[in-house]
């Protein structure tokens, strides 16, 4: 783990105990058992998983959309009891008003937190044109691609000047090549602003391209089983050799949470759903 995210000074997301059992069908699904994670002010943090393993729902803790079973989230130190504008979340659908433009999507969130029309529409087309929309404030979601859905859906989070973005698997659904583009005009973003990021991701390489620290966690019930810095100096070459190192370490890491460390997929059906 770094220095920085270890001491409490710093720390902008803390999670101690936090688990999370869910009633459904009758019977008890764990999703998440006790997990611990710091991440530091201005961190980027990467959560690798297989699938079903809780990582949407420690985000959605994390988020304040529903509350954990057991322990504590905290955002600069005090508790975190519901979802706020300083914390913004990007899914992997798009969540986007398919009913309003680019420009009127963007600006929903500044206008319902009370900022003045023109003031909120400056915000937005910055904004827009900071994800490099610019002349298509006026379209509707349906005229623009899944990656130009999900460049708007970034630029409506920062237009609430978020401290921390949560991003759930936000380019799965979206080819290598545009996913590579938005993965490299993220990481710009990123370096202009220092937001603190928590980015959920089943992809090891985009966690490699991404992340300044990866949390491997183990199939369902999901809990804590790796924290693995990525000492590789930006930008990266993912051929690099010790990026390709790093890609079989955490390779094996997830494999083993999915087949078993024998190479057995016993816990397979599991999950797999
Ligand atoms: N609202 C819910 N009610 C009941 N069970 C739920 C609920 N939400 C999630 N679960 C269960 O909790 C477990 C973890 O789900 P979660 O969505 O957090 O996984 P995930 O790691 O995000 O998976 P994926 O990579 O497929 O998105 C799963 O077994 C899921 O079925
Ligand atoms: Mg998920």
């Amino acid at each position: 783990m770094s220095e920085r995210s270890d001491g409490v000074a710093g720390a902008k997301i803390r999670a101690e105990g936090v688990a999370k059992t869910f009633w459904s069908h009758d019977r008890d699904v764990v999703a998440l058992q006790p997990v611990d994670l710091t991440v530091a002010d201005g961190e980027f943090v990467c959560i690798l998983g297989p699938s079903g393993c809780g990582k949407s729902t420690l985000l959605r803790i994390v988020a304040g959309l529903i509350g954990a079973s057991a322990g504590r989230v905290t955002m600069d130190g005090r508790p975190i009891r519901g979802p706020g504008p300083e914390r913004g979340l990007v899914f992997q659908e798009y969540a986007l008003f398919p009913w309003l433009t680019v420009l009127k999507n963007v600006m929903y969130g500044p206008t319902v937190r009370g900022l003045g029309r023109v003031e909120a529409e400056a915000r937005a087309r910055a904004q827009i044109a900071r994800v490099g929309l610019e002349g298509f404030e006026q379209q509707y979601p349906r005229q623009l691609s899944g990656g130009m859905k999900q460049r708007v859906g970034i630029a409506r989070v920062w237009a609430n000047q978020p401290d921390v973005m949560l991003m759930d698997e936000p380019f799965g659904a979206l080819d290598a090549i545009t996913r590579n583009i938005l993965q490299r005009d993220l990481l710009k973003l990123w370096l202009e602003e220092r937001h603190t990021v928590l980015f959920v991701t089943h992809s090891v390489d985009e966690a490699i391209f991404l992340a300044d620290r990866v949390v491997v966690m183990s199939a369902r019930p999901g809990r804590i089983t790796a924290i693995v810095p990525v000492a590789v100096p930006r930008p990266r070459d993912l051929l690099a050799p010790e990026a390709i190192a790093l890609k079989a370490e955490l390779t094996r890491l997830v494999e083993d949470q999915v087949m078993g460390p024998r190479g057995e997929p016993s816990r397979l059906r599991e999950y797999v759903n």
